[in-house]
């Protein structure tokens, strides 16, 4: 039955994860897959995130099975991340909001929705954009198409190259858009660069959908939303996919969430209705820990702070390893000017290395990265950036 299945290729970001764990180097650096390790080289488990659990414990709670599209208080806890605390919409009876399995669930269900009940099936997405974005999309029965993004001269926005492009597509296309610390190039736009975004968007006609996974990693909570915040003060409907994976490091709960923003009030039932058949067919309904790990902290003020401080070390201990990776690439001889590392936000950098390189750093110095040359500068620390930035050193120069 089975022999004409051919094997699948590794998965671009995951799949260094294998090749990763086989290595038997004592010194190997996994910069790979977008996780923050702390300085101490582990992935940490927040102190608000310990409190929320130690306090869910002791309840003992059942388990049944929660509504389809999850836990009521973290929907809302969602809502008030992404739109702000004091927004209008939150009254508004337009949103609507279901827990996921992380934020790559929510892309799924986002686009299962639109292919569904709008018979959407092209979605563009910017160039360079996470792997998996063209493989979901793909998988969901989409055309994946690519706006211009990243300008490698630069190491910057190519502006006028997005705003064309996304002018060029057919009206009424989804546009996939990084709402902060953008995957993998770690460069965003400004608010005036949004506003122009928005009016194409607008004009053309286009279902914009925005991915939200690194809230938090920017700036803050509040300066990392504004795309999110911006398109919604244009009337427009808009999807968002969110994530608590990084911010919480809860990776393996995945814990996510789909909000739709509706174009009035009359439609946000049919839209949750129909949503609901979306999950139910996928998943049937969401798990239970890690959602309500994260609405205790949302709805507690003094875990909500403790969380916020704990979001900011990680943030500032990443632009620290940014600082000290460029002057060390400039200290082990790296003439040209790595100074764009400290520009770009979030948890990754493009580095400009090319896929040789990439694979020399692999297997000569047993660090991996993704081929595309982006490398997760959370993973760094004072204990490994120094072999890190000789070994990065050394392939720039061969
Ligand atoms: C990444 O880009 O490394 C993360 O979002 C993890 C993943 O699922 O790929």
């Amino acid at each position: 039955l089975f022999s004409a299945v051919e094997l699948a290729p590794r998965d671009p970001i995951l799949g260094l994860n294998e090749a990763f764990n086989a290595d038997t180097r004592p010194n190997k650096v996994n910069l790979g897959v977008g996780v923050y390790y702390d300085e101490a080289g582990k992935v940490p488990l927040l102190k608000a995130v310990a409190a929320a659990e130690e306090a869910l414990v002791a309840e003992h709670a059942a388990r049944t099975y929660l509504p389809m599209e999850g836990i009521a208080a973290y929907d809302a806890a969602v809502q008030r991340l992404l739109f702000g605390q004091d927004s209008p919409l939150l009254d508004s009876g337009r949103l609507v909001t279901a827990q996921s399995l992380g934020g790559t669930g929510a892309l799924k269900l986002g686009a299962d929705f639109l292919h569904r009940q709008l018979g959407k099936s092209l979605v563009a997405i910017s160039d360079p954009s996470w792997e998996n974005h063209r493989a979901l999309f793909e998988a969901a029965g989409y055309e994946v198409v690519t706006y211009p993004y990243y300008d490698p001269a630069t190491h910057g926005l190519n502006l006028d190259g997005m705003l064309a492009g996304i002018e060029a597509l057919p009206e009424g296309s989804v546009v996939l858009l990084h709402a902060c610390c953008h995957n993998p190039t770690g460069v965003d736009l400004s608010l005036a660069d949004w506003a122009r975004v928005i009016d194409v968007i607008q004009r053309r006609q286009h279902v914009p959908f925005l991915d939200i996974a690194y809230q938090g990693f920017g700036e803050n909570l509040q300066d990392d939303a504004v795309a999110v915040r911006l398109f919604a003060e244009s009337g427009l409907p808009l999807l968002i996919a969110s994530s608590f994976s990084k911010s919480f490091s809860l990776y393996g709960e995945r814990v996510g969430a789909l909000t739709i923003l509706t174009g009035e009030r009359d439609e946000t039932a049919p839209v949750l209705s129909q949503l609901k058949r979306v999950i139910r067919t996928n998943y049937s309904n969401p798990p239970i820990h890690g959602a309500k790990v994260v609405a205790r902290v949302l709805n507690d003020a003094h875990l909500y702070a403790l969380w916020e401080d704990e979001l900011a070390g990680m943030r500032v201990r990443i632009k620290a390893m940014r600082q000290a990776m460029v002057e060390q690439l400039q200290a082990a001889g790296v003439s040209r000017d790595m100074g764009f590392i400290q520009r770009q936000r979030g948890m990754f950098s493009y580095s400009g290395l090319s896929a040789d390189q990439v694979a020399r750093l692999a297997s000569e110095y047993g660090i991996y990265a993704v081929s595309s040359g982006r490398i997760c500068v959370a993973a760094l620390n004072q204990g490994n950036i120094a072999a890190v930035t000789t070994a990065i050193a050394a392939v720039l120069r061969d």
